[in-house]
């Protein structure tokens, strides 16, 4: 199958060096991407600016982009052609609403930033799923954890939802370890263990893999 996997932060530019992000490492997606390419699945990688080594498998193609209008373009290509969807990326919800041409120059005591809304990539390309794709996406949430991430999975069309939760000791952004909670459309809830994010993500891989053969 086709996976079309977005991962990593996206930066958003105020100028022509400087930028609003956020603190994505990109590792989660990237451990996925290499989870569907050694289950036997062609990946495309649509990445945000994560440090780290681009993936080597062959069957990991990876796209690498900045700002979430540009990982947009890049999913939306991959899209229709991709049996699964996963969202990993930590897509910046809003960028700032102008980019000045040159360096803005430190002047009064204050700066204000208008920012705008960002693209919803999963939401938008949510409304162009069919019956035979699947979907996958991602919540990290810190108070009702479970019950906003069902509202995301209805809002955004997601068949799983993996919820990382910050409330566990070592899971979650920069860690090399995680631990999800796995929710369905149809109320099943699985809980991993506290686990590298390389074996979370043949987890979450083997349970996506086994739904998408069950209803997509
Ligand atoms: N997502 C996306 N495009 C965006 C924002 C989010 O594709 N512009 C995807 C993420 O990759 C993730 C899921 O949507 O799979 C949920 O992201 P999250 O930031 O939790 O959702 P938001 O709708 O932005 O809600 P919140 O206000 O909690 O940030
Ligand atoms: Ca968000």
């Amino acid at each position: 199958m086709n996976i079309l996997l977005t991962a990593g932060p996206t930066y958003e530019p105020m100028d022509p060096v400087r930028f609003i992000g956020n603190r994505s490492t990109g590792k989660m997606g990237y451990a996925l991407a290499d989870a569907f390419a050694a289950a036997g699945h062609t990946v495309t990688l649509v990445s945000g600016p994560a440090a780290l080594p681009v993936p080597t498998h062959p069957a990991i193609q990876t796209v690498r982009v900045e700002t979430a209008a540009q990982m947009y373009a890049a999913a939306a290509e991959a899209a229709p052609t991709a049996q699964i969807w996963v969202f990993a990326a930590a897509v910046a919800d809003y960028r700032p609403a102008e980019v000045a041409p040159e360096k803005i120059k430190k002047a009064g005591d204050t700066l204000t930033l208008t920012l705008v809304k960002n693209v919803d990539i999963a939401a938008t390309l949510g409304e162009t799923k069919r019956a035979e794709q699947f979907s996958v996406g991602f919540a990290l949430e810190t108070n009702n954890e479970q019950a906003h991430a069902l509202e995301k999975l209805r809002r955004k069309n997601f068949d799983v939802v993996v919820l990382n939760s910050l409330r566990d000791a070592g899971a979650g952004f920069g860690h090399d370890t995680n631990k999800v909670t796995l929710l369905t459309a149809d109320g099943v809830v699985t809980t991993s263990d506290l686990l590298p994010k390389s074996a979370v993500a043949q987890d979450i891989v083997q349970f996506v893999l086994a739904r998408y053969a069950q209803y997509a």
